[in-house]
């Protein structure tokens, strides 16, 4: 039933939230709820702190879809079934992504619940969505610069620092060790995660404009005198959504 509802509703514009960043979805204004299991090939997220949820919020009228939560490589999926909700949202109509997750900070010049604008990733997962085909798509320029020049208009707006780097996905599900970390820095890497590019590179290559934002919850290991913890992520990632449901809504409407 909401699904009927999701798909009248022609969403142009979605959102992909990643670890503890599900809260954003109610700060947009909820009016419908389907869970991933429901959606035919999706299937429910198994990590804590992904809801597993698509959500249908209206921003100042325009309908937009958001996910709560994504399914990841390293839950066992191939890169095509983890990009499976991008195939779904095209379908409905949506050719606009903004993608979110947590990440781990490298660039010493950003600081733990800060923001990063995604300006280019490292594709270190080994694999592709596209697999099989079709083939070759240009990736020059996949998080879109008009895009992260709205983003960046909204963030100086709102008084937010909006950091901006090179997202490395890796395979997971284990963290980084600290002689990895220092590999993605010496690469050119700002910040590192487990998910995204999947759906990135996905998006791409069915022509929809794609925005990307980490979350920076924790620094990469070996930076500090710490371990990592998972809880840490996502308490970190709820505690600083509300700076990502801003941002989001500002640079959304118009
Ligand atoms: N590494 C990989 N993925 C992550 C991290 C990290 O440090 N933090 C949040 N997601």
């Amino acid at each position: 039933m909401s699904l009927d509802l999701i798909s009248a509703a022609r969403p142009d514009t979605a959102i992909i939230l990643g670890s503890g960043l599900g809260s954003v979805a109610g700060a947009l204004g909820v009016e419908a709820e389907v869970p991933f299991a429901e959606v035919p090939g999706l299937g429910a997220s198994t990590v804590p702190g992904h809801a597993g949820r698509l959500v249908l919020c209206r921003l100042t009228g325009r309908a937009v879809l958001v996910a709560q939560g994504r399914r990841h490589l390293y839950e066992g999926l191939s890169a095509y079934e983890a990009a499976a909700g991008i195939r779904f949202m095209h379908g409905l109509g949506v050719r606009r992504v903004v993608l979110t997750n947590a990440a781990g900070a490298i660039n010493a010049g950003f600081e733990v619940g800060g923001l990063m604008l995604i300006t280019d990733h490292l594709n270190l997962q080994g694999t592709s969505p596209l697999l099989g085909g079709p083939h070759f798509h240009d990736m020059s320029e996949v998080y879109s610069r008009s895009w992260r020049e709205r983003f960046q208009q909204a963030a100086s707006g709102l008084g937010l620092k909006l950091h901006e780097g090179v997202y490395a996905a890796l395979l997971g599900p284990q963290y980084e060790t600290p002689a990895e970390i220092r590999m993605l820095r010496t690469l050119g890497a700002d910040a590192v995660g487990m998910s995204t590019v999947p759906e990135a590179i996905q998006a791409r290559a069915l022509g929809m404009e794609v925005a990307g934002l980490s979350m920076l919850t924790n620094w990469a290991a070996g930076l500090k005198p710490q371990t990592l913890d998972h809880r840490e992520v996502v308490a970190v990632g709820r505690q600083a959504s509300q700076d990502l449901a801003r941002l989001l809504k500002t640079a959304l409407a118009s």
